[in-house]
């Protein structure tokens, strides 16, 4: 049931706050996280890890390269993340101790499936899976998983689903990273930042009005860049995955450091030029990209918080999203690109929880 909202997809882009807190409830004891949370075995395996080997297709993927970051930086553990098509079609080096993690939200992703099973003959240590369906086989035929607690999710469009995902991935990196270079006071901040993100997202859907307005300036444009750094750039490539899925606009993603290795060719005032921009140490050198992107006349819509000083006129429009611990910025930030996306698309008409030519759970290759 939509209830008084027009599409499922919005009424999951606001449920959001509600996903996580369920999806956290009874994973966190005051200030640490739980092991159990991922199953009998998980202490044993995770206290055995050395690396870890992320699979998945589509949104899931990006959740599992916002994941990459946070392993290396903050569990010191290595971690390598790619699309389960590519995967199960080619030879690995298996190193020992490794744990083979997929995300999904419906569980029955064909490659994704597909991948697990070739994993277990290619011998990694043990499977995790991080899902949205607990009957589904990946769930099944996983050692560990965690559940995330999204709720069904209706919209072809993936978005609560995602969030949640990103949660369990920073559960996991906690969970994980206490027996490399994670110590207590780095697990205190995460599960804080934790749970204040709840409300830290709530302030982000407050910004629905202005991205309302600001979708005009969307859909009447072909091509749309979006621009991100560290652990941003995986958030830009999903805030283009989600407006090429429903509006039908090209949309790219590009880390902003690559910008003048090619895309830049492309700049000019008929390409939208989005980017995510939290004050954090790659704050600087995105706005020199972002500099580029003007001397071309490209207009810039800039995601920021009151933190970075940026002003809106000349090219620029920036706007304000709320200050929040960096561990967690790439969850808030995803926010309000779902939003642009889905007034871009009731702007231009599409049927948004049916993208043409797709469907919400991918059970063929
Ligand atoms: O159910 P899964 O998470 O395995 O699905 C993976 C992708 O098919 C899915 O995320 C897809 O990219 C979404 N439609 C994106 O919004």
């Amino acid at each position: 049931d939509r209830g008084r909202y027009r599409h499922y997809m919005l009424k999951e882009i606001h449920e959001q706050p509600r996903a996580i807190t369920d999806t956290l409830e009874g994973r966190l004891l005051d200030d640490h996280v739980l092991e159990a949370a991922f199953g009998p075995k998980a202490h044993d395996i995770f206290s055995q890890l050395a690396r870890i080997q992320i699979v998945a297709c589509g949104t899931s993927y990006h959740a599992g390269m916002v994941a990459k970051h946070w392993m290396e930086t903050l569990a010191g553990l290595p971690c390598d993340v790619e699309v389960a098509s590519e995967f199960r079609y080619r030879s690995h080096v298996v190193t020992p101790g490794t744990l083979f993690v997929t995300i999904s939200q419906s569980g029955e992703t064909a490659d994704t499936l597909a991948a697990l099973r070739e994993a277990k003959n290619l011998g990694y240590a043990a499977t995790l899976a991080i899902c949205n369906a607990p009957e589904s086989s990946l769930v099944r035929e996983s050692d560990l998983t965690l559940m995330t607690r999204a709720g069904p999710e209706i919209g072809v469009a993936s978005t609560k689903a995602f969030t949640t995902q990103l949660v369990a991935l920073l559960l996991l990196t906690v969970a994980t990273g206490r027996y490399h270079r994670l110590d207590k006071a780095g697990e205190t901040a995460v599960v804080e930042a934790l749970r204040r993100l709840p409300r830290s997202l709530e302030a982000a859907l407050a910004l629905e009005a202005d991205i309302e307005r600001l979708a005009e300036q969307f859909v009447d444009k072909n091509h749309t860049l979006f621009l991100g750094r560290g652990p941003q750039y995986p958030v830009a490539k999903e805030g283009a995955l989600k407006l090429k899925e429903i509006s039908y606009i090209h949309a790219e993603a590009y880390p902003a450091g690559e910008l003048k290795h090619g895309p830049l060719a492309l700049v000019d005032t008929e390409m939208p030029v989005v980017a995510v921009a939290p004050k954090d140490d790659l704050v600087e050198k995105l706005k020199s990209n972002l500099q580029e992107v003007r001397a071309r006349g490209g207009v810039l819509y800039v995601f920021a918080d009151a933190g970075v000083n940026l002003k809106s006129g000349d090219g620029y429009e920036v706007l304000r999203v709320p200050e929040v611990a960096e561990v967690i910025a790439p969850i808030v930030y995803t926010v309000p690109l779902q939003l642009l996306s889905y007034h871009v698309a009731v702007l231009k008409g599409t049927d948004v929880d049916q993208p043409r030519n797709l469907a919400k759970s991918v059970t063929v290759e």
